[in-house]
């Protein structure tokens, strides 16, 4: 179905100015050689650095519960991007022992949340290098803007580890912004009878002295974000699905009855969004289901998503299309989260739709029933203003709305030609908007800016569609 573009919404494309936003604004360097304490994200001026960019982090931890304590030991390889006389790590707490660079000892101070290092002798542009930080401490999680608790979250019997946006720093220092990426090797040791679980694929744990290592690997690319090295009483169960994918569940035993059932539709949930979306992008998948009943929230950690007690069948798939949309295609700003969250929120409606229940279409009605004054319609999902809203109402459900309006203005076989594109095509890598937005117009051939200008970037809500 075609819509034709009703008189106020071509004044108001007039009126908001040039394009859909692109990525963020390089941030302010300190100095020729000194990388910057930022990758120039306005929600989150301090996250990420600049200079160089990280291939691999190595995390060899051991984590005690019973006192809390994280020791730490972090090898990141990296590229400078610049000659650095100096950089930064993201580390939020903790005491760090020593830094090497190049296995030569290196200079560091702390400075807030940032690791400020100094290499011995000047990195070369394009020069490989190897950091180690050793470290040790009680890690604590930040509160976000919006109020959550946000990375290293101690339980009664372990931690729940979920760092969207901020808190990867926590308990690794990071360049942490999901504009650069990295595998990740782990080695976590707990006591034994704990489980550790992080992403990925798991390569074998082994006991003695009473503690227990767990061994993973993180080959594809992931957003510091993402990692997670949760720690529990867990039961554990592996499985290879049907089409060969491998599965480790590791299931908090308080939360096991509930979540079998749900836990049991996972091959048939990654199939039908396989058959959607396109190829599942990484080698890993499964569960972890903690109960941790103060977190409040799930997270899409890459290859095996974390909850904080039994999901429903819905958060089951909208943490699961998060693999596509956001794990595996990046964000390149943390404005731009619509792309994440209303794409993940559409698939629980297509997956709804598409299983017995309530169209996607209906859906939309209901909220869209919603009165001017809802909170709904408090900001577009295109613009969130600031990092506090960028898991709030507008970007989950006006973002999903904004995607059932390109559904019908496209029509299905474009909008799904769309999302596989977007998936396909930025596979391990990032997007942004206007990608999205300049994807969309390429492949259906119309005109989408006065859609996307309302949905995404309009004031207030959207006049009848
Ligand atoms: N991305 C998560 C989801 O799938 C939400 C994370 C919320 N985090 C936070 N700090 N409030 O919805
Ligand atoms: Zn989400």
């Amino acid at each position: 179905m075609a819509a034709a573009v009703p008189v106020a919404l071509t004044a108001l494309l007039a009126a908001s100015g040039p394009a859909l936003a692109g990525p963020a604004a390089a941030a302010p360097a300190r100095g020729g050689t000194v990388g910057a304490a930022g990758v120039g994200d306005p929600y989150f001026p301090l996250a990420g650095n600049g200079g160089y960019h990280v291939s691999h982090y190595g995390l060899t931890l051991s984590y005690d519960p019973g006192s809390r304590r994280l020791d730490g030991a972090a090898v990141l390889t990296a590229r400078a991007a610049q000659r650095l006389t100096q950089f930064d790590l993201d580390l939020k707490g903790l005491t760090v022992t020593g830094v090497t660079v190049d296995h030569v000892k290196a200079g560091y101070r702390r400075d807030g949340q940032e690791l400020v290092v100094t290499p011995r002798t000047p990195l070369r542009p394009g020069h490989a290098f190897r950091v180690t930080v050793a470290y040790h401490g009680v890690p604590a999680p930040v509160t976000d803007p919006d109020g959550s608790p946000d990375g290293w979250i101690p339980t009664d019997d372990g931690a729940f580890v979920a760092g969207e946006p901020q808190g990867a720093m926590t308990w690794f220092p990071a360049d942490n912004h999901p504009l650069d990426k990295a595998s990740y090797d782990f080695a976590l040791t707990v006591p034994a009878g704990r489980t550790a679980v992080a992403n990925g694929v798991f390569l074998g744990s082994r006991t003695a002295h009473g503690r227990s290592t767990f061994r993973w690997r993180q080959s594809e690319p992931m957003a510091a974000y993402l990692a997670t090295a949760t720690v529990g009483t867990f039961r554990v169960e592996r499985y290879t699905t049907p089409d060969g994918l491998e599965v480790y569940d590791a299931v908090d035993p308080r939360e096991a009855a509930a979540a079998a059932p749900v836990l049991k539709k996972l091959p048939s949930v990654l199939k039908w969004e396989s058959g959607i979306f396109g190829p599942y992008p990484f080698r890993g998948a499964g569960a972890i289901v903690d109960h941790a009943p103060s977190v409040g929230f799930a997270l899409e950690t890459q290859s095996r998503p974390l909850y904080d007690s039994a999901p429903g069948l819905t958060t089951l798939v909208h943490e699961n299309a998060h693999q596509w949309f956001g794990d595996s295609v990046s964000l390149t700003s943390w404005k731009d989260i619509w792309l994440n969250e209303g794409f993940a929120t559409y698939a629980e409606w297509l997956y709804t739709e598409q299983h017995g229940g309530a169209s996607a279409q209906k859906e939309f009605d209901k909220f869209y029933a919603r009165p001017a004054g809802d909170a709904l319609w408090a900001f577009p999902p295109g613009d969130p203003g600031n990092g506090g809203n960028i898991f709030a109402t507008p970007v989950y459900v006006r973002g999903a709305m904004t995607l059932h309006e390109l559904r019908r203005t496209v029509g299905d076989q474009a909008f799904f030609r769309i999302l596989r594109a977007w998936a396909a095509d930025r596979r391990d890598g990032h997007g942004d908007t206007a990608q999205f937005t300049a994807l969309a117009q390429r492949v259906s051939g119309k005109d989408l800016r006065p859609l996307f200008h309302t949905w995404l970037l309009g004031q207030g809500k959207p006049a009848r569609p």
